[in-house]
């Protein structure tokens, strides 16, 4: 195993009852102030995924903006951001996904991508795969095809992986989430 996935674990806050009683918030804002686990991070997908010929980033609101960008500019790929309701001031496509309680959906140009594109899902964390899995429908809708998803933390109990498996698609992860609140 990688040296540098040690010092991304550590990086990592879990904030026990947030947002709700229950809820194991896996903190990816304490990543963000160690400039070399945030960089480790970076460099790990550059390096992942370098040669796969991407053409486009896709990256997650909100969290996914904070990752995504950084491994455009390195692979030379343009970033494309995927937004919740009307945000974009474009024409747009859509796409609805279920959450645990409710409802959600991502937007996109019309045009940021286009057939032949190949894309990469970038978000911080995947839990049941919902908003992973919308991502890729939005791309695929728009004629790109999706090389695969990355994601910071994965939350191995909440299936995710199996459901982007049914998807036919690669995941890459850094880390499993953490049960034990960081003191
Ligand atoms: C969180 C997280 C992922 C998503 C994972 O985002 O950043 O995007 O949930 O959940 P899933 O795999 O079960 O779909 P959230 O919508 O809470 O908001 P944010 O990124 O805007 O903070
Ligand atoms: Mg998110």
């Amino acid at each position: 195993p990688d040296g540098r996935i040690n010092g991304i674990k550590s990086a990592l806050r879990v904030i026990p009852n947030f947002p709700k009683p229950g809820i194991m918030f896996q903190d990816i804002t304490t990543l963000l102030l160690d400039p070399k686990a945030f960089k480790d991070t970076i460099d790990l997908f550059v390096e992942h995924y370098k040669h796969e010929s991407i053409s486009v980033i896709a990256g997650i609101e909100a969290r996914g903006f904070i990752f995504g960008p950084s491994i455009a500019l390195a692979i030379g790929a343009k970033f494309v951001p995927l937004r919740k309701p009307k945000k974009l001031p474009g024409e747009v496509i859509s796409e609805k996904y279920i959450l645990e309680y409710g409802s959600d959906c991502l937007e996109m140009h019309v045009g940021a991508v286009k057939s032949g594109d190949r894309a990469l899902v970038v978000d911080d964390l995947i839990a049941t795969g919902g908003t992973i899995c919308a991502a890729i429908n939005l791309l695929e809708r728009a004629g790109a095809e999706v090389v695969g998803c990355a994601s910071v933390i994965e939350v191995p109990d909440l299936k995710g992986r199996e459901r982007l498996k049914s998807h036919g698609k690669e995941l890459y992860v850094l880390v499993e989430s953490q049960f034990e609140p960081t003191t």
